[in-house]
């Protein structure tokens, strides 16, 4: 038994933002499942939104944000994750973070889909996220105190209050550790599908651990699937990042024929839910790079994956698939990272503070752990010390064993029935597959690592089914082929006029 101010779970931007802020003032404990560069943070190709350039206005980025959002954004917490994004940038690379430069010494701002304009900073090309990681990691090191390949199971509750976590190590101990705060900073799910852009580990961990505590989530229905995963007919490979297309790169079907035109007037740089849809209605899709320049040395990290994959840059043409990114939803949290129980936070990917509407925009991601990462560090800093008794707290009992399904039959189920396009029948099948399995009530204290994700994938599979049941009408990431019409306002100048009613300047 151990007590720490602060137990951090994940080693994402998230986690690493709040941990670099606190590491000072608080005892910090990060527990990270497999090694702490195993996150989707670290994989992340395009960049980081923010507007930079002195012809961009922070609002015009929360313009295209809302945009994109379909009318479901927290306009709040958003306009504050906007107005604080270029703060943060400047701050960090006083620090010393290198984003990329151009032949003039200034940023060289991409554009990806939904933005208007260019203001997508970037490092080493097309990989920002592990510019950023392994900038992070050499600020907090000996500072904290990183656990590796120890997976946290479950929350410790008691009085509506979380005390800390169990975890689980290589050696297949259970172990009970306390703290004043526990943050979940466990990324999203991605893994649950059968094409996916995002880490292995990445099984929807934290949304399964606070649901099995009672902690509200939100908006699960929403999970974004990128329209670029390369794909060999058979598997998604990895990402190949929007940034392609804001350099110019455009997508054509097997005959030729472009597949944006006449579905958006951004065409193929329109946001990403639309480009999904269009790419998932087509036998065969493919990304023409030909006008991409210095294709090699600007995407070092795709153009390996392709040389790697046996895939031949020289056709100019990527053979693509749409395949799960982002959750959109989550643990509902407010902008300083608090949810619906005390002690508890969640930051990053794995909470829902509403900034993302119905369909996140390119690059707002690691924008939204580094902002709210920093919040959330501000809002414990600010705390009185809780210090919490050790021992003899209530765990809730779970006794039942039973046979799991694999993981691969859960992520191909999910991306047939619970993909881009979903419809009732496919949804009610899932839900009925899914609750054959008394997932809320397994004994994981038994189970191995690989079994518990098992498990947690189930729990997740199981929130977007009923959410996705739930919602009748398309919006966004969420679309139904049974009620593929949205409510509510939808053209750009009707959420436009809305925002001018309700911005705070
Ligand atoms: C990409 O590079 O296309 C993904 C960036 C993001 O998820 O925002």
């Amino acid at each position: 038994m151990a007590f720490d101010d602060v137990i951090i779970i994940g080693s994402g931007i998230a986690a690493l933002t709040v941990a670099e802020r606190l590491a000072m003032d608080k005892n910090v404990i990060i527990f990270t499942k497999s090694n702490k560069t195993a996150s989707n943070s670290f994989q992340a190709q395009g960049g980081v939104a923010a507007a930079v350039h002195p012809d961009d206005h922070w609002e015009d980025h929360l313009h295209d944000t809302l945009i994109a959002g379909c009318q479901h954004s927290d306009l709040e917490n958003l306009q504050m994750l906007i107005q604080n994004g270029s703060r943060h940038l400047y701050e960090l690379t006083r620090k010393g973070l290198e984003f990329d430069l151009n032949s003039d010494g200034d940023w060289n701002l991409g554009r990806e889909g939904g933005h208007l304009k260019r203001r997508i900073l970037h490092a080493g090309g097309d990989a920002t996220g592990k510019a950023l990681i392994t900038f992070m990691l050499k600020r907090v090191k000996n500072k904290i105190t990183i656990v590796e390949d120890e997976m946290v199971i479950d929350l410790i509750v008691q009085d509506q209050q979380c005390m800390g976590v169990t975890t689980k190590n290589t050696a297949g101990e259970v172990i009970d550790h306390y703290a004043g705060s526990t943050i979940l900073a466990t990324g999203g799910c991605g893994e649950i599908f059968s094409y996916t852009s995002n880490d292995s580990t990445v099984t929807g961990d934290g949304y399964a651990m606070a649901y099995r505590a009672g902690v509200q989530l939100t908006d699960m229905e929403f999970v974004q699937f990128h329209p670029t995963l390369l794909f060999d007919g058979k598997q998604a490979l990895g990402l190949v990042s929007e940034a392609v297309r804001g350099e110019g790169a455009f997508l054509v079907n097997q005959d030729g024929h472009l597949i944006m035109d006449g579905v958006h007037e951004l065409k193929d740089l329109a946001p990403r839910d639309i480009v999904a849809r269009a790419i998932f209605n087509e036998r065969n899709a493919y990304l023409n790079i030909s006008n991409v320049k210095n294709f090699s040395s600007r995407f070092p990290t795709i153009h390996k994956m392709c040389v790697d994959n046996g895939i031949d840059v020289g056709t100019n043409l990527l053979p693509i698939t749409p395949g799960a990114h982002f959750m959109i939803g989550g643990i509902k949290a407010d902008r300083l990272g608090q949810t619906s129980l005390g002690g508890l936070y969640a930051v990053g990917e794995t909470a829902c503070t509403g900034v993302h509407g119905a369909n996140r925009i390119a690059s707002n991601s690691l924008l939204e752990g580094i902002v709210f990462g920093n919040m959330t560090a501000e809002a414990i800093l600010s705390q009185k010390n809780r210090t919490t008794k050790q021992g003899s707290y209530y765990v809730k009992k779970r006794s039942i064993t039973m046979d799991l399904p694999t993981k691969e039959t859960i992520k191909r189920k999910m991306m047939r029935n619970v993909g881009v396009v979903r419809n009732e029948h496919g949804l009610e099948g899932m839900k009925a597959w899914l609750e054959q399995y008394d997932f809320s009530h397994i004994d994981l204290s038994r189970l191995s690592v690989e079994k518990i994700e098992v498990v947690n994938m189930l729990t997740t599979a199981w929130l977007i089914t009923t959410s996705a049941l739930m919602r009748k009408e398309s919006r966004g990431t969420h679309f139904r082929s049974d009620y593929p019409e949205s409510s509510g306002l939808e053209t750009r100048e009707e959420i436009l006029r809305l925002k001018e009613i309700k911005l705070l300047v």
